[in-house]
């Protein structure tokens, strides 16, 4: 078995060599990009960051695809994909709304002249509180390029034939702005990519068309139905120990300090809370209306940006990734499910059947990606993200916004491989992330066979989520 997957990676190896030089993630810093389309700040944004942050490319062309080419040999086909999608760009929450109010009062009382003051009190306070978190234009556009981008990378899956006999299957959060995103990528690949007629919205509800996104809740807010997270994390005040003891610390209060010097904002009216959320303005503005000079941008230097970056990724890493252990562990559910769907595959392919759903698309948040990753071993720091280590954690691996930026994606990959030598055939599994390839934590590798595959997840394969989130209840009777 050893020899056989040795020899299959070897046999692999140069084009996986040659597809991974093409598809070397550019980001803004690095790419031969200039600082106008990627302002200086736009890396540190965190779950705010918006996709072409990952992918500056699309910048130019937001239809580009840089491997046209199938990701494996030729003798490698794509039997599926199955995809978890966070929605697109969104305006702010209601409450981020309601604190850049509290912020925004604070400026207009200051009696500051200077031209950065000025300006901000001539900005237009734009944003209320009915677009709470909804999905934007920008947004709906994010959507619709990603499904002719996906779906040009795979165009023997994505064909009209499969979505009109109901062979793609959408799910969907119960949340405004997923339930649009789904809406935004159908609608994409149907007109943009394949160019059927425009769908209206009743089309879009016609079953007859295709099968209509599903809400499914348990699958992709999987979160809010997991118990022990809601008690242990979600609302317990101490798990967030670490942000919090961030947001008073030295490199935040150094912050506060200068922004409360440049506003002429008394210090003590000023927190973390809305420091931050003037920084999350500059990556709104920047995100929503691609307003790149933004009067709040002009607020922060790179070396607050990395602080303001940093307290977004505790927060994360806290509440959805590595923090706690059940954070990841809430996901085992979802996990099992994309399992499940390439092992049917596989299935089905063994008995010469056609493939019962090759196109499986779910769309969801940054909180439902984070602990799907987090689970499978992905983006580990070997050191806890905490509030006293900021300054040795500037590589850190845990970066949500490489991770999960607006429209982010994982995509799971399932191959049959003819084989000249024995064995015949076989099934290969690839991942992409943000449509670049990404390695198999366990191997290093950016193909896997479908077998050693499940094989290195079995404990997750058995996991149950009533277990995993069931509060253990010690009742005062038991005592
Ligand atoms: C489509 O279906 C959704 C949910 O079932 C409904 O809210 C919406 O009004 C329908 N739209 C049209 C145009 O029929
Ligand atoms: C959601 O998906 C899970 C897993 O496939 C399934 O067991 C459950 O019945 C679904 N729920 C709804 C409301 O469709
Ligand atoms: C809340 O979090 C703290 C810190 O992780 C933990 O010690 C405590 O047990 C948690 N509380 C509950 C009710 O789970």
């Amino acid at each position: 078995m050893m020899n056989i997957m040795l020899g299959t990676y070897r046999r692999y190896a140069p084009k996986v060599a040659q597809i991974l030089l093409v598809s070397v993630t550019w980001f803004c810093s690095t790419g031969g990009f200039s600082s106008s389309d990627c302002p200086k700040l736009s890396s540190y944004f965190g779950t705010k960051t918006r996709y072409e942050e990952v992918n500056p490319f699309l910048l130019a062309n937001p239809l580009l695809v840089t491997r046209k080419q199938d990701l494996l040999p030729t003798t490698c086909t794509p039997l599926q994909i199955v995809s978890v999608i966070r929605h697109g760009t969104r305006y702010p929450t209601k409450k981020q709304i309601s604190k850049l109010k509290k912020m925004y009062g604070l400026i207009e009382q200051s009696e500051s002249t200077t031209e950065l003051v000025t300006e901000l009190k001539k900005w237009n306070m734009w944003y209320e509180d009915w677009m709470d978190g909804q999905l934007v234009k920008k947004g709906e556009q994010d959507m619709k390029n990603l499904a002719y981008r996906l779906a040009s990378l795979f165009p023997s899956l994505f064909t009209a034939d499969k979505l009109h006999n109901s062979k793609m299957t959408f799910i969907t959060s119960s949340k405004h702005r997923c339930v649009d995103s789904t809406k935004s990528f159908i609608k994409g690949l149907a007109h943009n990519y394949l160019g059927l007629p425009e769908l209206s919205d009743t089309e879009l509800n016609d079953t007859q068309l295709y099968r209509e996104p599903v809400v499914n809740d348990t699958l992709m807010r999987f979160f809010d139905h997991c118990e022990k997270f809601m008690v242990q994390v979600e609302d317990n005040d101490t798990a967030m120990y670490e942000v919090d003891k961030f947001k008073k610390g030295p490199e935040m209060q150094r912050v506060i300090h200068k922004i409360a010097t440049l506003l002429s904002v008394p210090e003590e009216e000023l927190n973390g809370d809305l420091i931050q959320v003037a920084f999350f303005t500059c990556s709104f503005e920047l995100a929503i209306n691609n307003v790149v000079n933004s009067p709040w941008c002009s607020l922060f230097d790179e070396e607050d940006a990395q602080v303001l970056e940093y307290l977004n990724d505790l927060k994360q890493y806290w509440k959805r990734g590595y923090g706690f252990d059940i954070n990841s562990r809430s996901s085992c559910h979802l996990f099992q499910h994309i399992f499940q769907h390439l092992e049917t595959a596989v299935h089905e392919s063994k008995r010469s059947q056609q493939i019962s759903s090759p196109v499986v698309m779910q769309f969801g948040h940054a909180e439902t990606l984070l602990p799907l990753l987090a689970l499978m071993g992905l983006f580990k720091d070997e050191k806890p993200l905490r509030a006293d280590n900021f300054a040795t954690q500037n590589e850190h691996k845990f970066r949500s916004g490489r991770i999960v930026p607006y429209a982010s994606n994982l995509v799971f990959v399932l191959y049959h491989c003819d084989l000249v030598e024995s064995p015949r055939e076989e099934y290969q599994v690839q991942m992409l992330l943000n449509e670049n390839l990404l390695a198999f934590p366990h191997s290093h590798q950016s193909v896997c066979l479908f077998d050693d595959l499940k094989k290195e997840y079995s404990h997750l394969l058995n996991c149950r989520t009533k277990e995993e989130c069931e509060l253990v209840k010690v009742t005062t009777e038991e005592l």
